[in-house]
């Protein structure tokens, strides 16, 4: 069953924990949480701050994007305000700290993941691959919410798909980046089990609508 993550980046903030609620009765089960630092990314979002309040609000599944650089500064730091999975960017740790930011969350009994642009290949992510909870395949460069889904990413993911399968693992793949209800059905169908959804979530009037048709489309894979 494809499940669908809502990034809060493009949520109202000055109402946060009324849109956590709606999705909330939606159904969904994981909140996806874009921290971006202006400087592996061109942008800045949210913080310590934030994921600690949103902790104490729900009980919903945290995960956590961290797209900073060089993310072994802050590990414990995000796993001490209270995400459930944090997954990093490949391309923004040495592998020495890779190995250890995976070390680490095992250790504080939270999930791990690892992200990758749309530029890095696959390849990259074989030392690590039997170590992870989840592998994020980006489907935008990332920065921004409400960017075009890049079909070309779509072998990636049924690659890492295959390789998951042949190799047995137990580790998720998601996708973030221009899910809407149309590209929601081509990633699952590609391999993606956990959609992640910013724009076309918070940006709909209805949110539990907007949740239902990408539930529908990507598990109907149409
Ligand atoms: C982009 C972020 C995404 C973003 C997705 O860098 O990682 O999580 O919120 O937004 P949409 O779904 O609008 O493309
Ligand atoms: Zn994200």
């Amino acid at each position: 069953m494809v499940k669908i993550a809502p990034s809060i980046l493009s949520a109202d903030f000055t109402r946060l924990g009324e849109e956590i609620d709606e999705v909330k009765k939606a159904g969904v089960e994981w909140l996806h949480i874009d921290v971006m630092d202006g400087i592996f990314v061109p942008n800045i979002s949210i913080g310590i701050p934030v994921i600690k309040s949103v902790r104490k609000y729900t009980t919903l599944f945290l995960d956590v994007h961290l797209m900073i650089d060089r993310p072994h500064r802050y590990i414990e730091t995000f796993a001490n305000a209270g995400a459930d999975l944090i997954s990093f960017h490949v391309e923004a740790d040495e592998p020495q700290d890779i190995y250890a930011n995976i070390d680490k969350l095992r250790k504080m009994d939270k999930q791990v993941g690892l992200v990758i642009k749309p530029r890095t290949p696959a390849s990259v992510l074989l030392p690590y691959i039997h170590l992870l909870d989840l592998v994020l395949v980006m489907t935008v460069e990332p920065g921004f919410g409400g960017q075009e889904f890049m079909d070309n990413q779509l072998s990636k993911i049924r690659g890492i798909s295959s390789l998951i399968k042949e190799q047995e693992l137990d580790c998720l793949i998601q996708v973030d980046g221009g899910i809407n209800k149309t590209t929601a059905a081509i990633a699952a169908d590609a391999g993606a089990e956990i959609l992640v959804a910013g724009n076309a979530v918070f940006g709909a009037c209805n949110r539990a609508e907007a949740i239902n048709e990408l539930v529908v489309s990507s598990n109907l894979k149409i």
